[in-house]
């Protein structure tokens, strides 16, 4: 009997061969590029053995009571997971997929593009051109700090942490801070020193968050945080917009307090078009786009679609997460 399985959207074609190839699986998938309502969500996922969802759909109790008793596995197209209710999972004895690793070289890349575009002033320039406020090549004009002999704070020195390190080194970055809880022996690959979170919020010349969301992060980025940082310095966020207090963040951007912002990712998504900080130009948002590379999404949905065939057949699962 073919085991049932819902997907949340639709996914690149990879992931779909892959459950289609295997023959062992029913497939019903929400089949829009928007999310899935929560109605239909929790309709979907009835009698489900397998779970295909993003990192846009909150899978809770709600989602698991409606699923019933049958749910195997969750297998989430995405690396972070702080949208999946994991006690609740733990509990029930369900498996969990995620898809790590994969998308950590476009999502490095993906920051440092974000870092250089905050802090020379990349959509300032660019709009400046648009609008005819470009009278001259003038030499006190859209300055911004540069990386060559600079400290840098990384928050979260995991995989995509490390990975934006080691492209940050040929840049000549004179220091590397990275704080968490405990020290991490890969960072000598990179020279990065172990530091107090206050050392590295106070003599970062930027300051890169690249930590998951977990109870012990969340609004970690807040007025204190802010206030300590030096006033020229510059913030990035490619990990969770929760892990950054807006309303903190932009009083700090709008009194001068730190010269300038790059998101990745905002709370809500998609941040208002009306919000605050869209009105600064010391601020560059995107549209939480880190593993947006043309080959990434599609690496992804397989390694999602392996994940679930594992928990499915209750044999391993590539990237299965422990916890
Ligand atoms: C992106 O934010 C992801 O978690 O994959
Ligand atoms: C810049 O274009 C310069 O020539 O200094």
């Amino acid at each position: 009997e073919l085991m049932k399985v819902f997907i949340t959207r639709r996914i690149p074609q990879e992931g779909m061969k892959i459950l289609t190839a295997a023959g062992v699986c029913e497939v019903s998938q929400w089949d829009s590029d928007e999310p899935v309502p929560r109605t239909e969500l929790l309709r979907g996922v009835q009698g489900a053995q397998g779970l295909l969802c993003l990192l846009t759909d909150k899978i809770d109790a709600e989602v698991l009571d409606a699923a019933g008793p049958n749910l195997k596995v969750i297998s989430t197209m995405s690396v972070g997971f702080d949208h999946l209710a994991v006690d609740e999972i733990k509990k029930r004895g369900i498996r969990v997929g995620y898809t790590p690793d994969v998308l950590t070289d476009a999502t490095a890349e993906l920051t440092m593009a974000l870092l250089l575009a905050t802090a020379r002033r990349i959509p300032e320039g660019v709009e400046e051109v648009k609008n005819g406020g470009w009278s001259s090549w003038k030499p006190l004009w859209l300055c911004g700090p540069g990386l060559s002999g600079s400290t840098v704070g990384i928050i979260g020195l995991g995989r995509i942490g490390m990975a934006i390190a080691q492209r940050l080194m040929p840049f000549g970055v004179k220091r590397l801070l990275y704080s968490g809880r405990t020290a991490k022996a890969h960072a000598a690959e990179v020279n990065g020193e172990f530091v107090p979170m206050e050392t590295l919020v106070s003599e970062s010349d930027f300051i890169v968050v690249t930590c998951s969301l977990t109870p012990e992060t969340q609004g970690l980025c807040n007025k204190a945080f802010f206030s300590k940082m030096k006033k020229t310095a510059v913030f990035i966020n490619s990990s969770r917009g929760a892990v950054v207090n807006q309303e903190d963040l932009y009083e700090a951007l709008s009194s001068g307090q730190i010269a300038a912002a790059g998101l990745d990712v905002t709370t809500p998504e998609p941040l208002p078009t009306s919000h605050p900080l869209l009105t600064l130009k010391n601020c560059v948002v995107l549209p939480h786009i880190g593993s947006a590379e043309n080959s990434t999404r599609g690496v992804m949905s397989a390694l999602a679609a392996r994940n679930l065939l594992g928990g499915l057949q209750g044999s391993d699962m590539p990237s299965e997460l422990s916890f």
